[in-house]
């Protein structure tokens, strides 16, 4: 199983709590750490969160963005250890070219070091648009000089050989994809809800999955 998340309502969270945003994407990141070993004990195999987007790298204050930098960084430096003992790998989707070029080396170790044949892979979506990752797909194909197939376009894709979402969660109230694996979610199930994501609990993420459960995924058939 593959589920997504958007990880939204970080700022509210923090300016509830009257902290910089800051502390809110801190925050944000603990929780999606545990949230992470807690989809591996569940044997979900693949976890996706979208902690930048194409948008929020163009329009944030630089200042917001240098914290999400930092985050990255000690991420990418001391807690991906523990992922890998546990058996899991990472995988970054998105246009690393325009992230600082520290940040970008860090992001391509934290791939290229991952365990071979994991069991639990963690997809980081960062400087991510889906309507990017479809042009430079279709690129990609025409440089290739021959016409391709649905299978073979989607293996073009910033997500390659992962399989397609079967669940997308929002958190934080919005009720959009905010241009988050658009190709990919054709036929994924969606679930929104208004709690922040700092405030999205293990127990939240079990109550998206049991809605999930209780959905009849037709793909088109009767
Ligand atoms: C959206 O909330 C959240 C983000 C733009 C950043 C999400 C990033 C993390 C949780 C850190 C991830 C860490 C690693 C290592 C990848 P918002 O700021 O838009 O919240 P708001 O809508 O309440 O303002």
């Amino acid at each position: 199983m593959h589920v997504g998340i958007i990880m939204d309502g970080n700022g509210r969270w923090a300016k509830k709590r009257l902290l910089p945003r800051s502390a809110g994407h801190k925050a944000g990141m603990n929780r999606m750490i545990s949230l992470a070993e807690h989809a591996q004990r569940l044997g979900i195999k693949y976890l996706t969160v979208y902690a930048l987007s194409t948008e929020n790298l163009a329009r944030r204050p630089r200042e917001e963005l240098d914290g999400l930098f930092g985050l990255f960084r000690k991420y990418f430096n001391d807690n991906i250890k523990k992922l890998y003992k546990s058996n899991a790998r990472v995988k970054v989707i998105g246009d690393k070219t325009a992230l600082p070029d520290d940040v970008a080396e860090l992001l391509r170790g934290g791939e290229e070091n991952s365990p071979e044949g994991a069991e639990f892979t963690l997809v980081f979506a960062i400087n991510y648009g889906g309507r990017a990752e479809i042009i430079n797909a279709v690129n990609r194909a025409v440089e290739s000089g021959k016409k391709v197939d649905e299978r073979e376009f989607a293996e073009l894709l910033y997500t390659g050989s992962v399989p397609e979402p079967d669940l997308i969660i929002r958190t934080g109230g919005e009720l959009r994809l905010s241009n988050f694996l658009t190709y990919q979610s054709a036929y994924s199930e969606l679930y929104f809800t208004d709690v922040l994501f700092p405030d999205f609990s293990d127990g939240e993420f079990d109550k998206a999955l049991s809605d999930y459960a209780g959905r009849e995924r037709r793909f088109g058939k009767v």
